[in-house]
């Protein structure tokens, strides 16, 4: 149910804090979707960008937790660093090798999760989107990773097509699931398939990469066609697909729903992804 939000912010010396650690981090919704939540719900606490230089992770996570923060979210590019950080690694963070989540304990150990993964599948759940049968994942890089653990965990089927064919065989060795497909077939290996995903960077404005806009005329009907990249949030991979009548879910849901566990750890309450949710932390988004 949508709560009435008041525009002013609760903040008093109980508050909890948190964050968004990255290098550049301007670019990050986080603070107005933790923000907005905060205020939906009327919790005491603030949620921060914090701007950290690579080689100053281990400095400003302990800074952050002899300040008193519950926890930190960790972005580009410190991801796989923040996994050596942690202490304690939940089952999420081992799969996907890197962690997104950090949560400060009461005994002061640092635990780890990575949402990537849970926030894809429920980015697609929420679309009412139904996972089984096979998968065709594009890209080996860390969104793969934990797209692909999390499918795989499910326990789809998953074919992973990278440019370079070393990554993906690693992949598929390190999560012990999963099989390559050499990235000059991949649309010979749609037939079949009930998901295509691509978790490369490739159509991401700004991404330098030209348009990846490929032919999937001859795809199952029925196959849900899905992208990491959000901004643009119809990239021109999914205006192909949906050009060839394809069912298409973008990525801007996974970053609200990877938002929720950590939210909940720190603030105490699982928050909602909704429509508003969606236009608030959306605002400007093309
Ligand atoms: N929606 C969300 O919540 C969410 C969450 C996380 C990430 N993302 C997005 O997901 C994307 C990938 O992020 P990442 O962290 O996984 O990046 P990454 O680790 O750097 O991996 C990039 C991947 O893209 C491939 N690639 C790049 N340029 C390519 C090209 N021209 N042709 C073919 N393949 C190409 C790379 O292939 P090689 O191995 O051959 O280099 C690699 O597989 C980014 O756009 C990111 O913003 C979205």
């Amino acid at each position: 149910m949508i709560q009435a939000v008041s525009s002013a912010q609760i903040l008093t010396g109980h508050a909890r804090l948190a964050g968004v650690i990255g290098w550049p981090v301007t670019h990050s919704r986080s603070p107005l979707l933790h923000n907005f939540w905060l205020r939906r719900y009327g919790i005491d606490g603030a949620y921060v960008p914090l701007a950290v230089q690579p080689g100053r992770l281990a400095e400003a996570i302990r800074g952050l937790q002899a300040a008193g923060f519950a926890g930190v979210n960790v972005t580009i590019p410190h991801k796989e660093e923040a996994f050596a950080l942690c202490d304690v690694h939940q089952r999420s963070a081992v799969r996907a090798g890197s962690v997104n989540t950090v949560t400060f304990l009461p005994d002061g150990r640092i635990s780890g999760q990575s949402t990537d993964g849970s926030g894809f599948v429920e980015n697609l759940r929420a679309h009412g989107v139904t996972l089984q049968g096979r998968a065709l994942v594009l890209g080996a890089g860390g969104t793969a990773r934990a797209v692909v653990a999390a499918l795989l965990d499910l326990g789809l089927e998953v074919l992973i097509a990278n440019r370079t064919r070393s990554r993906a065989e690693a992949l598929v060795t390190s999560l012990g699931g999963g099989g390559g497909v050499p990235w000059e077939d991949w649309r010979d290996a749609i037939a079949g398939c009930a998901l295509l995903v691509n978790t490369t960077s490739q159509g991401m404005q700004g991404g330098g990469s030209e348009a990846f806009a490929p032919d999937l005329s001859h795809a199952p009907r029925t196959m849900v066609v899905t992208d990491a990249v959000y901004v643009p949030r119809i990239t021109p991979f999914l205006a192909a697909a949906r050009g060839h009548g394809l069912r298409i879910v973008d990525g801007f849901g996974m970053l609200l729903h990877q938002a929720r566990p950590g939210f909940a750890d720190w603030f105490g309450r699982d928050p909602e992804v909704d429509a508003e949710v969606e236009r608030v932390a959306g605002a400007g988004l093309i």
